[in-house]
């Protein structure tokens, strides 16, 4: 059975990844910036195998040369951890866009430098439940829309995916020899406002955001193609009403609604 490394253990994805290898019966090694933060990492211990077939490792993608050990003699790596943050909101947006894509170009340039099999998955917005005890990255965007407490939501258009198809694909693109390049991880494609009015609908007893920014440019209408990996053997992906229920009812169970 391969072993492999997760890097960024307490995010939303990566903790979903660990969860899934530990229950396929791999050995996860996982790196955090501080493994002894009980409170972070505490629920990764909780997972099913966790305590038989986990390891839990310090590494800071700003120190060179921290995710040797992590990674030394696995037999590949899923590469989350992330120093630049899912954004709030429009105005660094933009920075979030550049940051993502001079990452990934660097990454392709290591790897064809070095000789690394690299495949990339890139998912739209992740939806899903909460499985941290706190909400990191997109969960944090929807918890405040729904609550109110941003202000307003951002004037996007956006893919958006279950938190299921994002983990199912990064494993796919793993085990499957024939994976290559770069796979698009999305279902349907909508515009902010659609998103907050279909919650409010669903859920009218909390006070929802009701004022779209006014930031022009990335609210263009788009369409994400992801036949590739859909070819490549990912069965058909979750719906909007399935992953934002999923959330919700998550934020319910975990008394942050
Ligand atoms: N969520 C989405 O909708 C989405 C969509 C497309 C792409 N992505 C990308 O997918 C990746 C994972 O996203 P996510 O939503 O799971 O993110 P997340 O929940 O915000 O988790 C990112 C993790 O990165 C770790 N981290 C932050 N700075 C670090 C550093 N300097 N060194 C090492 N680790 C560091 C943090 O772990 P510690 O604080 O414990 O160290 C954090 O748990 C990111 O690259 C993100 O940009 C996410």
């Amino acid at each position: 059975m391969p072993e492999y490394c997760v890097t960024g253990g307490t995010g939303f994805i990566a903790a979903y990844l660990i969860k899934a290898l530990l229950l396929k019966g791999h050995i996860v090694r996982t790196t955090v910036r501080d493994p002894s933060n009980a409170e972070k990492v505490g629920f990764l211990w909780e997972l099913e195998g966790a305590k038989e077939r986990l390891k839990i490792m310090k590494a800071d993608l700003l120190v060179e040369g921290s995710f040797d050990d992590a990674i030394q003699g696995v037999d590949g790596v899923f590469h989350t951890a992330s120093p630049v943050l899912v954004p709030y909101d429009d105005n660094i947006q933009l920075w979030y866009a550049y940051a993502k894509t001079k990452a990934e170009k660097e990454a392709w340039r290591v790897a064809e430098e070095c000789g690394i099999d690299l495949v990339v998955v890139n998912p739209s917005f992740v939806v899903g439940p909460l499985l941290a005890p706190q909400p990191t990255s997109t969960l944090q965007i929807i918890l405040g829309t729904v609550k109110g407490m941003i202000g307003e939501y951002a004037n996007r258009r956006l893919g958006f995916v279950h938190i299921e198809d994002v983990v199912g694909a990064h494993i796919l693109v793993m085990e499957e020899q024939k994976a290559s390049g770069r796979y698009i991880c999305s279902n349907s494609v909508r515009h902010m406002s659609q998103i907050n009015d279909l919650l409010r609908t669903k859920y009218p007893s909390y006070p929802h955001e009701n004022k779209c920014g006014n930031q022009q440019g990335e609210d263009i209408p788009h369409s994400l193609d992801t036949s590739k990996i859909t070819q490549l053997g990912l069965p058909p992906l979750k719906s909007l009403n399935e992953m934002f229920d999923d959330c919700i009812q998550s934020f319910q169970e975990k008394g942050f609604l």
